[in-house]
């Protein structure tokens, strides 16, 4: 394929600063609670990632960080739009519940949204991936640590898309954010042996020409990256991801976020894309 059709498309995000952001409760295998945060050098780092995406002509929105919410800064989990209709976020552990209500606000007051209240548990982005140009506009859906499948199935009512469940089997990568990524419209990057052998031939089925991750990839939050279409951010440790899509005709753009990987996140979980 050639590099020439790798174009980026503006996109709209919505960020959350890492101002209350703690590791004091481990809900998922990256989460150390012995060891302190920098929560200086995380702002900093956050800061960084928001210039990037605005030198790159995006537009970022910014959701006020509330005290009592140390993971608001992955503000990826609070919803999940496509076309204009939000599919709000119901976390799967109290300690993030609140969370929700402040994407609800956010999507109340911005622009004309029709934001529809989850019955099931699901955490927005990170376990739900949009591909406008793929079979049409499908949504790729991960269930096994968070989310629950019948999230997946009210999702597709929801928004009317085709919703491809993909089930995740390793709680290192226990949202879908953490093991796939969409690369543009169409194409798509993901980490293999992160998903079920069925789910991995669903993956094959539909993506024949994906760009494969390795687990050094994975482990390096390499999948955790924001993509406009031509421009692929994810941070520092994951240089053979870097290579990688390099080869595929996109260009990397490395940020440092090491003080949200202690909090098992990266650049993915910490931007909303906003799909009016
Ligand atoms: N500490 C957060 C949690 O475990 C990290 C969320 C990461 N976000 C993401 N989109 N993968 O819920």
């Amino acid at each position: 394929m050639s590099h020439l059709e790798r174009l980026p498309r503006k996109r709209a995000y919505l960020m959350c600063p890492p101002e209350h952001f703690t590791v004091e409760y481990a809900i998922n295998p990256w989460m150390d609670t012995t060891v302190a945060v920098d929560a200086g050098q995380a702002l900093k780092q956050w800061e960084s990632l928001r210039a990037t995406l605005i030198d790159l002509g995006h537009v970022v929105h910014v959701l006020d960080a509330r005290p009592g919410l140390p993971d608001m800064v992955y503000s990826a989990n609070g919803a999940f739009s496509v076309d204009g209709t939000v599919y709000g976020a119901r976390f799967r552990y109290p300690q993030r519940a609140d969370e929700a209500l402040a994407h609800r606000a956010f999507y109340d007051t911005a622009g004309s949204w029709r934001f529809v209240a989850p019955e099931h548990v699901n955490e927005g982005e990170g376990d739900f991936a949009y591909l406008p140009a793929a079979y049409g506009g499908i949504v790729l859906a991960g269930y096994g640590f968070r989310t629950d499948p019948a999230a997946h199935a009210e999702a597709q009512e929801v928004l009317g898309r085709p919703v491809i469940s993909l089930r995740l089997i390793d709680p290192a990568f226990y949202h879908l954010d953490t093991a796939l990524a969409a690369l543009d419209d169409r194409h798509v990057t993901y980490y293999p042996e992160a998903f079920s052998p069925a789910s991995r031939r669903v993956l094959a089925q539909l993506f024949p020409d994906a760009v494969l991750a390795d687990r050094a990839d994975a482990e390096a939050f390499g999948l955790n990256l924001v993509s406009d279409g031509r421009h692929v951010i994810l941070n520092t440790d994951a240089i053979g991801m870097g290579r990688k899509v390099r080869d595929a005709g996109y260009q990397p753009v490395h940020v440092d976020l090491s003080e949200l990987k202690r909090g098992g996140g990266s650049v993915k979980c910490a931007v909303a894309e906003l799909r009016p």
